[in-house]
């Protein structure tokens, strides 16, 4: 069987515009499945945006437009940050989308027919930015909802319920046997002891209070609730139908990894879990919740007015091409651990590790080339796949292969560095000016296949997260453009002339370096 692998991230709230918090978790996903891609063929990325709900329909009717309307406009904002960050997903699902709205509306059928949806009539606290009722015991002391900072609303409706109770053992029991199910596994006490106190949960709300969303078939008093639409956007979007699922359905279900925050760790791993379990489908094989983006240490609030939209950086610094913010997003934070944006920090970051090490180290190698060589490998330069650089590019790589299958991008961004940080030491250590000064010429050109060869193989393996900056640095070293792993070998570098004076440029400039400063004077 062809190998696949399926990631999902959360779908996005369309009541504003994207800002780094957002953008955060696409750039990890985005990252994650550019490696896999490197790797396999069958590499799938579904995102999207989630529509309906109780707060779209109050902006819209404030703004005096129609839901749809006010959806339209900021689902163009979110497509067009993810195409200005080249998030490469291959679909984006809108829960507005007819065929969604048609298989949510079999799914809650479905439920009802297994008996795990029941009519009941409750009291309880919504919280519309959770668009979720909340447990009274997880409110602040204030009675805020702790995410939100708001109070929660008291409503009293008659709604349908979805048996959790019935699955809680069922799913304690898969958290418990599967180690990789929930990552990082810090989270798995917090969530077996939710568990614990889980309860059935309101699966709608009543036509009256919220008009816009999917209604439940053959109820028209009933507006399904948020998040049974939202969680089913992860099958609808590959073809899920009851009666007909499609070919790609049948080949990228389960998924390998939804990619979401740690505010909605328990949607998806209990929530939605108990939904596949009563739909009898496979689960998903891991939940990677991330961490969240502060700014400057701080939360991110519209009250504060420290959010930031990831074109405000691109702005900002008169960044051509995205690389340097998504490597710099996607090394921010240790595996679910949160992570700071500061402009200080993003500059020294970038600085440091895509233009003082990576970048310098092709800069002056291809301009020894040049002056030693004329810009010419010869065929006797080509170093043994056991040279001790050789070694360590095979290990970086497997080390990196390790290091993404635990979904620890901070981490394998660090290798690659150390990576590039010890071809460094080793054009220091063998002097190719003073081989060449002692005419010591062979020995001189081995030393630079080393460093070029060893740069391709960084440019592979940097690929996920600067698509531009490695596909410049193969173009300098006139290698064809294919970031497939498996010409991550050593020896594939071929001699023949790869180079000019001319042709050599920087492929990273400093953020505050004069040229940077001077193109941020001619805009
Ligand atoms: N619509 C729901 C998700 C449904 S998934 C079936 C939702 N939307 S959201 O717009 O509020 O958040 C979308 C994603 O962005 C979530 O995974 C959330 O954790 C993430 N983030 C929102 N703010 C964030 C930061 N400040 N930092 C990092 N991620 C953040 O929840």
């Amino acid at each position: 069987m062809q190998e696949k692998f399926y990631l999902t991230t959360a779908i996005d709230y369309v009541n504003g515009a994207p800002h780094i918090g957002h953008a955060y978790e696409k750039i990890l996903s985005d990252v994650i499945i550019r490696h896999k891609r490197q790797l396999i063929d069958n590499a799938f990325m579904l995102t999207g945006t989630d529509e309906h709900g109780i707060k779209i329909q109050k902006t819209a009717q404030s703004r005096g437009i129609t839901p749809k309307e006010l959806c339209d406009e900021n689902f163009s904002m979110f497509e067009n940050a993810w195409k200005e960050l080249e998030i490469s997903y291959d679909k984006i699902i809108r829960t507005t989308d007819e065929q969604h709205k048609k298989v949510v509306k079999q799914i809650f059928k479905k439920l009802l027919e297994n008996g795990d949806i029941y009519k009941h009539t409750y009291t309880g606290l919504y919280c519309s930015g959770c668009e979720s009722f909340l447990n009274p015991k997880d409110l602040t002391e204030d009675g805020l909802c702790p995410d939100h900072m708001k109070k929660p609303e008291e409503i009293t409706e008659e709604n349908y319920f979805f048996k959790l109770t019935k699955y809680k053992d069922k799913i304690a029991d898969y958290i418990k046997t599967h180690p990789d199910f929930i990552l990082p596994s810090m989270r798995v006490n917090e969530l077996l002891n939710q568990l614990e106190n889980i309860e059935d949960i309101s699966v709608s709300r009543t036509k009256e209070s919220v008009q816009w969303g999917i209604g439940v078939e053959g109820d028209d008093t009933q507006t399904i609730y948020v998040w049974i639409d939202a969680l089913s956007n992860y099958i609808t979007a590959i073809g899920y139908d009851i009666e007909n699922p499609s070919e790609q359905f049948k080949k990228l279900w389960p998924a390998d990894v939804h990619v979401i925050g740690k505010d909605i760790i328990k949607f998806h791993s209990i929530y939605w879990i108990a939904i596949l379990m009563s739909l009898g489908l496979p689960l998903p094989k891991t939940i990677f919740a991330h961490g969240w983006i502060t700014i400057d240490q701080s939360k991110m609030s519209k009250s504060i007015g420290n959010v930031i939209a990831p074109k405000d950086v691109i702005e900002a610094f008169h960044l051509e091409k995205p690389d340097a913010f998504r490597y710099y997003m996607a090394s921010a934070a240790p595996l679910g651990r949160d992570g700071n944006y500061s402009d200080e920090d993003f500059k020294e970051k970038v600085n440091a590790d895509l233009a003082n090490n990576i970048g310098n180290l092709l800069n002056r190698t291809l301009n020894m080339l040049v002056k030693y060589f004329d810009g010419e490998l010869k065929e006797e330069f080509i170093t043994d796949k056991n040279s001790k650089i050789a070694i360590q590019a095979e290990n970086t790589k497997n080390q990196i292969i390790e290091a993404f299958n635990n979904y620890e991008l901070a981490e394998a961004a660090n290798i690659l560095v150390a990576f590039s940080d010890s071809v460094n030491k080793y054009v220091t250590e063998t002097a190719p000016w003073t081989l060449a000064k002692e005419e010591k010429m062979t020995e001189c050109g081995k030393v630079l296949y080393t460093v070029l060869e060893a740069m391709r193989h960084i440019a592979i393996m940097l690929y996920p997260y600067c698509p531009n900056i490695s596909e410049d640095i193969l173009k300098q070293l006139n290698e064809k453009i294919d970031f497939k792993y498996e010409n991550l070998y050593w020896g594939g570098l071929k001699a023949g002339k790869i180079t000019d004076k001319d042709k050599i440029k920087p492929v990273f400039l400093r953020l505050d370096s004069e040229f940077a400063k001077d193109k941020k004077k001619d805009n």
